[in-house]
């Protein structure tokens, strides 16, 4: 195995302050060993709508974020029984220029419910990404504003446990593609 860290990028399709998901995040953040560097992109509200035109810098930016990430961690709502717009809407940006391509993927969608959003996008990345969505590392966290508390602590025993597996099963593949 390379012997050098691994970098995980983690993206939040929630821009709410409040978010369950990028709560989610931070906790997956610290589970993480130290082998492990764990970056969460900051950038998901500046990415423009997506047009045929140049990629401005915080497109760029995007791109230059994934493809710098051995492995990449979606954690993500639905809404209105859809992907969320802006995580769409930025995931568009990389199809012309394959940035996902080869990258292992885990996707987290935490919810109400999320089965519809959780399907669509597992569609979307596998199209994008040559099909990198690790199946061992998909999880569907529904009825998620049970299993957080007000402080952000996962109090759902078995969520917590699902999520600990999906960044293991995550990391654990990176390594291997990094042989
Ligand atoms: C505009 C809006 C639409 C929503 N639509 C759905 C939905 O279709 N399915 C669902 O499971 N939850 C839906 N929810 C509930 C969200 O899943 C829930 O609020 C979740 O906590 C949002 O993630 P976040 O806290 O990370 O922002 C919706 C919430 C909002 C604000």
């Amino acid at each position: 195995m390379s012997d050098r860290n691994i970098k995980i990028l983690a993206i939040c399709g929630s821009l709410r302050s409040n978010s369950a998901n990028i709560q989610i995040i931070n906790y997956v953040a610290s589970q993480v060993s130290e082998q492990v560097e764990f970056r969460i992109f900051d950038g998901l509200a500046s990415i423009p709508p997506f047009d045929d035109g140049e990629p401005n810098d915080d497109v760029l930016y995007w791109r230059q974020e994934i493809r710098a990430a051995d492995g990449i961690f979606i954690c993500t709502p639905e809404y209105a029984f859809g992907v969320s717009g802006v995580l769409k809407n930025a995931l568009d940006w990389t199809v012309s220029t394959a940035d996902l391509d080869g990258k292992p993927i885990a996707l987290v969608t935490a919810a109400t419910g999320g089965e519809k959003a959780h399907a669509a996008l597992q569609l979307t990345l596998n199209v994008i990404s040559a099909n990198n969505v690790l199946p061992d590392a998909t999880l569907l966290i529904s009825f998620v504003r049970s299993k957080i508390n007000k402080d952000g602590v996962i109090t759902d025993s078995e969520a917590a446990k699902a999520l600990k597996n999906v960044i293991n099963v995550l990391t654990t593949c990176v390594k291997q593609s990094l042989q």
